[in-house]
């Protein structure tokens, strides 16, 4: 259920490259019914046009505490963001629906931020080491493999998986500087999928997880990579 609550931040991160923003300055008469805003806004022309918008689309409730995704994205610590929260000029409270203490807020934004931080990489990710690698096990934090080279030949080649893979509430996935393994251990690899014990967070439970790799490791000219 918590991992479900960060979705909403990955779609609002998709989506951050093409952010609008300074609405206010334009527009008059705003008001909110439900999940709609409606204000009156300067055309291009001078003119004022009625117009709305599903606010579902533009914020995002990160285990109660309501933002645009594109903030988080923008390099906001969690203690950034919550003076944000503090000094919206609008009362968003009505979408304000769990409350967690200021300490585990900020241990669950903290766990999101790696996420976001993965999806600013991902463009350049790499990908599908295991069709070239063979031999691969997991010490600790080191997965290590014998994958080929460009000239054909094996080398012997290893990564550590905290730069590849996080933790998301005992979810493995992948996750640049993700630092997994600081809060999973217990890790095997089979093929090209990682399972590992990982904390859920709030507590000490654990949760067996895996991770299907080759959507975040690649083999580049004989060596590991994420
Ligand atoms: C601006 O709004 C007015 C009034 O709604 C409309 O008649 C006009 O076509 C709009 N201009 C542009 C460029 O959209
Ligand atoms: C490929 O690996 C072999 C064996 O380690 C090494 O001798 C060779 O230089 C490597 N080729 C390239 C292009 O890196």
């Amino acid at each position: 259920m918590r991992f479900t609550a960060v979705l909403p931040i990955l779609a609002a991160f998709a989506a951050s490259a093409h952010a609008a923003s300074g609405w206010a300055n334009s527009c008059t008469g705003q008001k909110i019914s439900n999940s709609i805003l409606t204000a009156n806004c300067i055309n291009s022309s001078g003119l004022t046009t009625a117009t709305s918008i599903d606010l579902n689309t533009c914020l995002v409730n990160i285990f109660g505490l309501l933002d645009c995704g594109s903030d988080l994205i923008a390099g906001l610590t969690p203690n950034a963001v919550k003076r944000h929260r503090h000094t919206s000029p609008v009362n968003f409270n009505q979408y304000q629906q769990l409350q967690p203490s200021a300490s585990e807020l900020e241990m669950r934004l903290t766990a999101v931020l790696p996420v976001l931080a993965t999806l600013a990489a991902s463009a350049r990710a790499a990908s599908g080491w295991a069709s070239s690698c063979t031999g691969q096990k997991i010490s600790g934090s080191i997965l290590t493999a014998n994958c080929i080279n460009s000239s054909g030949l094996t080398t012997a080649t290893s990564i550590n998986l905290n730069t590849c893979l996080v933790n998301v509430f005992g979810q493995l996935g992948c996750g640049s500087e993700g630092q997994a393994l600081k809060t999973c251990n217990d890790c095997t690899v089979s093929s090209a999928t990682i399972t590992c014990s990982c904390l859920k967070g709030g507590n000490s439970d654990r949760l067996r997880s895996s991770v299907d790799s080759n959507n975040c490791i690649g083999n580049r000219n004989g060596a590991l990579t994420c």
